[in-house]
Parts: structure tokens; C-alpha cells; sequence
């Protein structure tokens, strides 16, 4: 007893057997009895646990993460990543059941249809003991005010009826007492996952469930037992250019049709589905590349698409929602103000590597790449904060920012992409190259094909020699600008994936600057073959137009040998006039969903 006590009152379940020494004159224990110099109190059960470390009550997840919730598992209230990790996963509900009116499941505060159950986590709670508690004893579940902006939990009541998804916790209710179902019973739960990691939420969440005592009249009861229980929100999933493609979608246009018949061909080649975005939908923004990225989410139990819409809000802007949020198919979006959105927001500007290792520290699921302003630019585009925190928020991918600004459009398409390679790391790194450029167009020149000529044939473009590009002093000062832009990328791509030069490939492309007084900044002089669209052993490239040697491109005939090695399947497609005048290509002009990863983001050392 505490220093200085006077009294001491005895109060136990009926099981529980004691005695008091000396033996008090008041029968009730439970009013204060003095408490001598030498008062003794001996405790002791009636029976033995039947099992070592039997627990009475007992919420439970999927904490080792196989799918199945099982029995009171040691590890429950922590989180720990990696191969022998443990924790539950929770995936954020941003899909909708519904097809019509639809809203994200996670925005409505029911549960409207049974179909909703699978994007949630199950919990149990099991209890064994007495058939009723004693009086005034009660189990409540209860989060913290934090955690409830996060997460709802719904309880199961014993019929299949969609209404009997009672709401137990939410932002507005932090703590509700849940019904004892006496003897041995088990209660389902429906855990929701409600918004993913960003800046201010790394993703964790705790439930408790606690047993409480009542004290006395006016003061609060007290937990006499609190079981804990840990998860942790399913990162948004970025998809490299190595995963099989499932489905290609375009915008048609009034005057896409040359462009939307080669991808047509590609598409059909290759195997996987063409979704056409119609132009009642598209109202004319073709981008489709740069308005949204598709992702997915993941978890022992379910998994599904989710796509980011970009903050860009172009004339495409509806699509992501009205057209692929669905049933089974998430979405999130972050919104930034007006002012803070520039060009460097859209998704042409945001790429993911595929798996890599650095310096010994693995990536298993690639890392993100997106296009910022110089570092030590004072003034300049960059990729609105907003976005780059919640992509940072991410962890499993953890981006690498390049420079882009350099660049008209300002995206990282424009000079980079990866393709799959059945060799060293499993893919390569293709960056466009003014210098592998001017070789092949020396090597015309020396060859005797000075005259030949770029752009013959395209309608409404004058053609241009070798000869007279070679003899370009401005493009030759433009293009090496734009060579140190691409080196100093080059440079941090290596270092930050962990490449050597023989994971690269240097692809011919040339640069124009465009602009004025010091805002000059770069655009693909003729078809930018890197912005390509990868699907598996097919790629898409923008026809370049470029000096035919015997009736063929050379530019084309350089691509085709430069990828052949890979196993690589090469198609042009013609987009000059639809996609190339308007700075854009093939990949800012489509976009891919493809299959996630076999690996599981939660076995990842962090
Ligand atoms: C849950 O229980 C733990 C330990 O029992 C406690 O530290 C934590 O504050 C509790 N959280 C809530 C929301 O009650
Ligand atoms: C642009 O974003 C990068 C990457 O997050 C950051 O390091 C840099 O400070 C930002 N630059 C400006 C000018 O805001
Ligand atoms: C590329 O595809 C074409 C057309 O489908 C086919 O004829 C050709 O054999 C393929 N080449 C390679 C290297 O796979």
C-alpha cells in the first residue's frame, strides 16, 4: 500500500478467492477496512488456466499478413516491414461499389453494398469467459481523435442484410462500448483505410479494445485489460514500363485519326486492350498521358487500380472520375491552388524506374522519378508541393527528383524512359542524345547522303538536308545546352539507380530552343523517338521523318538496330502532325495500365 494509506477496500470477480488477516469486523469488503502495520491480504484463483498465457478477450487481425485473421498473434500491436515483418494491412476504400451517382466508397459513412467488405480489413474479437460481465462492467473500442481522420470501423450484426453494418467508430465517434457476447464468442469488425500516407500521416493506425471497471458513481470507470491492434495503409503503387501492359488508352481527336490507326495496330500486335477516350469526354485535350497515373494498392486480401488524377485539370480532367472510378478501380487526387500548377505537374512528368538495387540497398518496386527546376535555380518551374509530398509520403518507391525545366513542356518523357532487356539489370535506360544525333547525321554526310532530306513528304513542313543541319551552327550551340541538360540527369540517374553506361542507351534525337531573351527552353526538333510507349517486346515509337538511305529512315533503321539486340519489336507511328507540332509524342498521348508487381510492397527493408 502506498506510503501513509488508512483504508483498503477488496473488490474481485467471483472466481477469484482471497482472505484478509486480521480478520475484519465488517463483512463487506468493499467498504473501507483501516489498514494496520500488519494487515495481510492473500489472493488466489479456484482453478489453473487451462492454457499458458490464456487470454480472455482478444482482438484480432492478419497480422502475418497471410490473408486469414488469426488467433491472438504476439505481434499484433506493432508494425515492422521486410520479408519477416509482421502487421496488419488496410487498404484506403477509394474505389466505388457504385456505378451511378458515384462517390469514392471511403466519402460515404455506410457501408451500401456487401461487395464494399472486400476493400476492408477484418478484425475479430474473440471472448471467452462468463456468460454475463459482472455489473457495470463494460468492452469498448475505442481510436484516437489522430487516427479517426484515417479510419472507420463497422461491426457485423448476425444477418446478411446490408443495414446490419452498424458504424462503431469514426471522426465523430472516438470510443463506443460494444455488446459481451458471453461464454465463447467471436465478433466481426470491418476495418476502412479512409485517406493514404502524405506529408502529415505516415500511414499507421491503432484500434484498442479495453475492458473497463466501473468505479463509482461519477468517476470514470477505469481499463482493467486493453488489447491492441496495429495497421498500417497500403502505399499507392506506381507500375514501370517492365510490367505487362493490360490496357492502352488514347484520346480520339478531329484529327488524331492517322495516330489513333497506328496505336490501333500496335495494341492489337501486342495483346492487350485499347480503351478509346471519345471526344465528348475528351472535349479536344489529347493528353491523356499527362492527366492522370495509374497506380494500384495492395493487401494480403484484395487489391485494386487505383489512378492518380493530376492536378494539371485539363480539358480531360473528368475522365479519371467519371470514366474509371468504379467498382473495383480507386482514385485520389491532390489539389493544389490555381496559382501553384504549372506545366511540370502533369504526369508525363512523373515516371517510375523499374526494380533497382543502390549501393546494396534494394528497390524492389523501382523508384519514382519526377522533374523539378534546377537545384540551384531561384526561380523556375517545379512539380506543385502538394503532389511531391504525398508521392514522398509513398515510401516504397522513394523518388528521385531530375531537371526539366530545361525543356519547353518541361517533362522527364521528353528525354528519358525505360524499356525491358533480357540481360544485366532486366531493362535498359534510353535517353535522347543530340551528340548520337550529329554522329548519324556525320556519318550521312560522309557516306555521300548530304542531300537527303528530313521531314520529305510531311505536309506542310519544309524539308531539310543533312547537309543543312550539320552546316546549323545556332542548332549545334542549342543542342549542346541541351546534351549538358540531359548529361547532368545522366549523371543522377546513375548514381540514384545504381547504373553503369551499359544500362544506357543513347537514342538520336535533336533539340531546337524556343522562346526569348533568357527564357529559352527545349523541343523536340523532329519526333522525339524516347517518348515511346513500352508494351512488353512491342514499342511505340514516333515516326521521325528523317533521311531515308535507299528508301529507308536512317533514324529508324539506327532505332530499330539500337533496340533489335534487346529482343525489342519496333513500330512508328506516325503523330507529327496531331501530337509532334502540338510538343507532344506517343507516350504523352497515351497511357498504360498494367499488372502489379508479384513482389509485396510490405516485405520491403525499410
Ligand atoms: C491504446 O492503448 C495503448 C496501450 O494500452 C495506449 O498507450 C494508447 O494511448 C491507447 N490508445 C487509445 C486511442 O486509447
Ligand atoms: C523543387 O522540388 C525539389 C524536389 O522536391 C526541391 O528540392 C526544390 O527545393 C524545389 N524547388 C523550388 C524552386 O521550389
Ligand atoms: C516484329 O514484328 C513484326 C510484325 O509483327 C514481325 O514480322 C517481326 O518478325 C518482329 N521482329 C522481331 C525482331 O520480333
Amino acid at each position: 500500500a502506498p506510503p501513509g494509506s488508512k483504508f483498503f477496500s477488496v473488490k474481485c470477480t467471483a472466481n477469484v478467492k482471497y482472505s484478509v488477516s486480521p480478520t475484519p469486523g465488517e463483512t463487506s469488503h468493499l467498504s473501507p477496512l483501516p489498514l494496520s502495520g500488519n494487515s495481510v491480504l492473500l489472493i488466489s484463483m479456484s482453478h489453473a488456466s487451462q492454457e499458458e498465457a490464456e487470454e480472455k478477450i482478444s482482438l484480432d487481425v492478419d497480422a502475418d499478413r497471410d490473408g486469414v485473421v488469426e488467433k491472438n498473434n504476439p505481434n499484433k500491436e506493432s508494425w515492422k516491414w521486410g520479408p519477416n515483418g509482421h502487421g496488419a494491412i488496410l487498404l484506403v476504400n477509394c474505389d466505388s461499389e457504385k456505378t451511378q451517382d458515384k462517390t469514392p466508397d471511403s466519402e460515404e459513412v455506410r457501408i451500401s453494398r456487401v461487395s464494399d467488405l472486400k476493400d476492408m480489413s477484418l478484425m475479430v474479437l474473440r471472448t471467452k469467459g462468463p456468460a454475463q460481465l459482472p455489473k457495470g462492467y463494460k468492452l469498448t473500442m475505442h481510436i484516437s481523435q489522430g487516427d479517426a481522420e484515417s479510419v472507420r470501423v463497422f461491426r457485423k450484426l448476425f444477418s446478411a442484410f446490408v443495414k446490419d453494418y452498424p458504424l462503431v467508430l469514426s471522426s465523430e465517434v472516438l470510443s463506443q462500448e460494444v455488446p459481451y457476447l458471453g461464454g465463447s464468442g467471436e465478433m466481426n469488425f470491418y476495418v476502412e483505410g479512409l485517406r493514404f500516407p502524405d506529408k502529415d500521416f505516415d500511414g499507421l493506425i491503432s484500434i484498442n479494445l479495453s475492458l473497463l471497471e466501473p468505479i463509482s458513481e461519477g468517476i470514470p470507470e477505469t481499463p482493467i485489460f486493453t488489447d491492441k491492434v496495429v495497421f498500417r495503409v497500403s502505399p499507392w503503387i506506381m507500375t514501370p514500363n517492365t510490367l505487362q501492359p493490360l490496357e492502352v488508352f488514347v484520346c480520339s481527336t478531329s484529327d488524331n485519326y492517322q495516330f489513333l490507326k497506328g496505336m490501333k495496330n500496335l495494341v492489337t500486335k501486342n495483346g492487350c486492350k485499347l480503351k478509346v477516350c471519345h471526344e465528348y469526354m475528351n472535349r479536344g485535350d489529347r493528353w491523356m498521358q499527362d492527366e492522370l497515373e495509374f497506380g494500384y494498392i495492395d493487401s494480403p486480401h484484395h487489391n485494386f487500380p487505383v489512378v492518380l488524377d493530376s492536378p494539371r485539370d485539363g480539358a480531360l480532367d473528368d475522365f479519371p472520375y467519371d470514366v474509371l472510378l468504379g467498382p473495383d478501380f480507386g482514385y485520389v487526387t491532390r489539389v493544389a491552388r490555381r496559382r501553384d500548377v504549372s506545366s511540370l505537374d502533369s504526369f508525363g512528368n512523373l515516371e517510375v524506374s523499374p526494380p533497382v538495387t543502390v549501393n546494396g540497398k534494394s528497390y524492389p518496386l523501382g523508384r519514382i522519378l519526377i522533374g523539378v527546376a534546377f537545384p540551384t535555380a531561384t526561380k523556375g518551374r517545379n512539380m506543385t508541393k502538394v503532389v511531391q509530398d504525398f508521392l514522398w509520403a509513398q515510401k516504397v518507391q522513394e523518388p528521385v527528383a531530375l531537371f526539366s525545366d530545361w525543356l519547353h513542356v518541361g517533362h522527364i518523357d521528353e528525354f528519358m524512359t525505360f524499356v525491358p532487356a533480357p540481360d544485366r539489370k532486366g531493362f535498359r535506360l534510353l535517353l535522347a542524345s543530340p551528340d548520337a544525333g550529329y554522329k548519324i547525321f556525320r556519318g550521312l554526310h560522309n557516306d555521300g547522303h548530304g542531300q537527303a532530306k528530313m521531314f520529305d513528304g510531311v505536309k506542310n513542313e519544309d524539308p531539310v538536308t543533312v547537309d543543312d543541319i550539320l552546316s546549323d551552327e545556332t542548332l549545334r550551340a542549342e543542342n549542346n545546352y541541351v546534351q549538358s541538360c540531359i548529361d547532368w540527369n545522366r549523371d543522377v540517374l546513375k548514381s540514384e539507380l545504381g547504373l553503369d553506361d551499359d544500362d544506357i542507351i543513347d537514342l538520336p534525337i535533336l533539340f531546337k530552343l524556343l522562346g526569348e531573351e533568357d527564357e529559352y527552353r527545349a523541343v523536340a526538333y523532329y519526333p522525339d523517338m524516347v517518348n515511346m510507349i513500352v508494351l512488353g517486346k512491342d514499342l511505340g515509337i514516333p515516326k521521325p521523318f528523317g533521311p531515308k538511305v535507299n528508301g529507308r529512315c536512317a533514324l529508324e533503321a539506327e532505332m530499330c538496330s539500337l533496340m533489335e539486340g534487346l529482343g525489342l519489336n519496333c513500330t512508328f507511328i506516325d503523330d507529327f502532325a496531331s501530337y509532334h507540332k502540338l510538343l507532344g509524342e506517343v507516350h504523352c498521348g497515351s497511357n498504360v495500365r498494367r499488372k502489379p508487381f508479384d513482389f509485396k510492397w510490405w516485405k520491403i527493408e525499410l
